[in-house]
């Protein structure tokens, strides 16, 4: 259902993207909206609500305030990579989550070129375009390429030099979408960004639970769909490697 669903979608955005593009900013000049994501978004609202008539939306362009406690929300992010949208018109995705009484029951990563989909289901693991997915991770920090945001960077690593030096390499997709396919994928050892909204984050967390991956604050705590704060996604042993350089 989602997944005819997600399709449906990355043809919506195909044709969408070819026509004329409406750019805005919203909380800073690199926090751009076009009329692509509102329109998703107004699209992704309306095929939920019809699939499940008493769900709440939390979408990241409606704004709307959600009690995910109490009853059916999905959460939504219509396009997440939009400076990649916009710019490259690659490297961007769609992210879904499904809560039910304050629990994440199913969540959904689609890599809006690919049209790969990746989905993750409470207790019933993870598939990939309806494939099960058993991914084995036993990367080092030696052989892992990192994804870690330029202000992550900044702001928390304090000894850059050592960990620019000690693993394989640093990449950033610019997309919690894309960087957290290659943490589930197994190609980035983990992945670091200094805040998110709960729209870019709700899957990885369920991906997490489900893949036997972390999703960890700089204290070592596991991250909560509510913290406003940095957090680093990945395989245990390199998540709690970067804290160590933090
Ligand atoms: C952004 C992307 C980006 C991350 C930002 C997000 P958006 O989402 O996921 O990788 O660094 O924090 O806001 O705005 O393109 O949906
Ligand atoms: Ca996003
Ligand atoms: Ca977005």
């Amino acid at each position: 259902m989602i997944h005819n669903l997600l399709l449906e979608t990355c043809d919506l955005i195909d044709h969408k993207r070819q026509r004329k593009i409406t750019i805005s900013t919203k909380s800073s000049h690199s926090d751009l909206v076009t009329n692509v994501d509102q329109e998703i978004e107004a699209f992704l609202i309306e095929k939920l609500t019809q699939l499940y008539p008493q769900t709440k939306i939390l979408g990241e362009e409606s704004n709307f305030e959600i009690d995910l406690e109490h009853g059916q929300t999905w959460i939504i992010d219509p396009i997440d990579g939009t400076s990649n949208f916009v710019k490259q018109g690659q490297q961007f995705g769609i992210l879904l989550c499904q809560y039910i009484d304050g629990i994440a029951i199913e969540a959904y990563i689609c890599d809006g070129i690919k049209r790969d989909i990746y989905a993750v289901r409470l207790g019933q693991g993870v598939t990939k375009n309806k494939v099960k997915l058993n991914p084995e991770y036993n990367s080092t920090f030696e052989n892992s390429l990192i994804s870690m945001s330029p202000n992550f960077f900044l702001k928390y690593v304090k000894q850059k030099e050592k960990l620019i030096r000690e693993c394989l390499g640093i990449r950033y997709a610019g997309s919690c979408a894309i960087d957290g396919i290659g943490v589930i994928e197994g190609y980035l050892g983990a992945f670091s960004i200094r805040i998110a909204g709960p729209w870019d984050i709700a899957p990885h967390l369920l991906f997490a639970q489900e893949l036997g991956l972390v999703c960890l604050n700089l204290d070592g705590s596991t991250h909560t769909i509510d913290q406003k704060s940095p957090f680093i996604f990945g395989q245990k042993e390199i998540v709690e490697r970067i804290i160590a350089y933090c």
